[in-house]
């Protein structure tokens, strides 16, 4: 096999079809819109595809049909650079698909459909398991099997490469070894809340959801907050720091933690004796590139566009 990878990603893929349209159709209701575009995304993709932008040498551990749109983003992987080494095709589903349906006033009408996504396991996590155990830092969210995620995260952990896991999309009762199998747990406000029943709209509410999470048992914690940045609170120093960011004039949000966390992992895998603070203000101003630019991958910026203050 190939030399070894920095980041590795255990995670979903998905392609979003996007139909602009007046407004959102009704049951039975067939109207025109006036625009369609596809689009690559999932969580798990998403934040490969930043890491890679970055620098890091990386790899996709993910599930993928055995149709176009599977074909189509393994390209897009490589075109990316991203390893497909661990990118396995199947004729039992089809690849994951978001049809999203936005109005002119930007509500939208969202169906997903995870398809491939859910058939990664543990076969799947057994292939990949010697890169895995070499990457310097594995990253997973929930967009596949939570049990996939955790076996992950595990596996990763008993051979001490750092895990990033972002519980997206939140789960109320998420199964306390996930805490625990979490060297830097990040996630934002709308997920804290729901994983705690703690109201989050503020820096200072914030710092003490970060805190309750902390407790949980893992490493560290980050919760993201859009235009505020985000508060990290490590059990090493157990006081929550708010890194505040540069004020920028976001045109589309989509994907900005993802962003986030691709370039929080490719500073945790390159930058090994960096504060996790400073990675984070860092991983703020790469994530405010991405919000000024509409899309999801799209508008993530690659290490040529970045002040170089930021390597
Ligand atoms: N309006 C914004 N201005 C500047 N940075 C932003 C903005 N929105 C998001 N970000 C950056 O993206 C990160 C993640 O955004 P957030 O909205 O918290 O996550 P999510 O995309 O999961 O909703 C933030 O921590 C921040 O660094
Ligand atoms: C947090 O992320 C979820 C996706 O997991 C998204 O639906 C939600 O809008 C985000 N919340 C905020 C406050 O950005």
């Amino acid at each position: 096999m190939s030399e070894d990878v920095s980041v590795i990603v255990v995670g979903s893929c998905m392609t979003d079809l996007v139909s602009q349209a007046p407004r959102l159709p009704k049951a039975g209701e067939t109207i025109h819109g006036h625009k369609f575009f596809i689009g690559f995304g999932g969580k798990g993709a998403n934040q490969c595809v930043q890491a890679a932008r970055m620098g890091a040498k990386t790899a996709m551990v993910c599930k993928v049909g055995k149709d176009f749109f599977g074909d189509n983003y393994i390209q897009n992987f490589k075109n990316n650079a991203v390893s497909t080494d661990f990118v396995e095709q199947t004729e039992k589903a089809a690849t994951g698909a978001a049809s999203i349906i936005i109005n002119n006033t930007g509500e939208n009408a969202i169906v997903i459909v995870a398809g491939a996504n859910m058939l990664l396991g543990e076969e799947e996590l057994r292939r990949a398991q010697s890169a895995i155990t070499r990457a310097k830092v594995l990253i997973c969210q929930l967009e596949i099997k939570p049990d996939a995620s955790l076996q992950a995260l595990r596996m990763a952990k008993e051979h001490h490469v750092k895990t990033i896991f972002n519980p997206a999309p939140a789960i109320a009762d998420l199964q306390s070894d996930f805490y625990k199998a979490s060297d830097v747990f990040c996630c934002n406000e709308s997920e804290a809340e729901l994983l705690t029943g703690m109201a989050v709209t503020s820096v200072e509410e914030a710092s003490q959801v970060s805190l309750e999470l902390l407790r949980r048992g893992c490493g560290s914690v980050i919760v993201t907050l859009g235009p505020q940045g985000c508060v990290v609170c490590q059990s090493t120093n157990v006081v929550p720091k708010p890194v505040p960011t540069t004020l920028v004039t976001a045109v589309d949000t989509t994907g900005a933690g993802d962003s986030f966390i691709g370039a929080l992992a490719y500073y945790m895998a390159h930058y090994s004796t960096m504060p996790l603070e400073e990675m984070a203000r860092r991983a703020n101003l790469v994530a405010a590139v991405s919000v000024q630019t509409v899309g999801t991958q799209t508008s993530f910026p690659f290490r040529k566009d970045l002040p170089t203050e930021l390597f």
